[in-house]
């Protein structure tokens, strides 16, 4: 069986369709989610899923191996970043597979400060006809590791960032798990 870790920082929309899409899977389980942020929802979506869900602290995080080590004892396959609006320290990326997901098409952008709507904001501020997601692996750069998927969706005249927000979350839930899937499925 391959194990996943989820690591989020918010809502946590991403992470319940991944844990709900490898509920019954034969090879491949949402071992735990966990978040940077003590009151992000996502660990109460977790725990209604019956999926372990942990906080953590900048400490562990950072400063001590000890998520590092956590996820070795766990023989984690893959960490997924749903939403995760921290630098992943470059220690973790050594050691394992890291895929994360951009509501943007990469290499627009992306880079520090784009998250969540301000991606959306920009992307219409700029009158861009197009946007979209991007599933990429995660190297030491931010937003920089191999794009393993992409997908377009249309940017109209009468689009804001909140509707276009929709269009992208659509996307999310429709290509990330299977993403995911493929991803794990290649690796030995
Ligand atoms: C998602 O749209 C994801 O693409 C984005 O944050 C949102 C999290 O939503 N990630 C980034 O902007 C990373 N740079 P969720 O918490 O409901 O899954």
């Amino acid at each position: 069986m391959k194990k996943i870790a989820i690591l989020a920082s918010g809502s946590g929309s991403n992470a319940e369709n991944i844990i709900q899409f490898f509920k019954h899977h034969p090879n491949i389980q949402v071992d735990s989610v966990w978040s940077n942020k003590r009151d992000a929802f996502v660990l109460e979506r977790a725990e209604r899923l019956k999926v372990e869900a942990h906080p953590f602290s900048m400490d562990e995080f950072i400063s001590t191996d000890k998520l590092l080590n956590e996820f070795k004892k766990r023989e984690i396959d893959l960490i997924v970043l749903a939403g995760f609006l921290l630098l992943l320290p470059q220690k973790f990326v050594r050691e394992f597979l890291v895929v994360n997901i951009h509501p943007a098409l990469l290499p627009s952008y992306g880079g520090k400060g784009m998250y969540g709507v301000h991606v959306h904001n920009a992307v219409i501020a700029n009158k861009e006809l197009e946007s979209g997601i991007t599933i990429h692996l995660v190297d030491e750069v931010y937003d920089h590791g191999k794009v393993l998927f992409q997908a377009k969706c249309a940017v109209e005249s009468q689009d804001t960032p909140e509707t276009l927000a929709l269009k992208i979350h659509e996307l999310e839930m429709e290509h990330f798990p299977r993403t995911i899937e493929a991803l794990l499925s290649g690796s030995d």
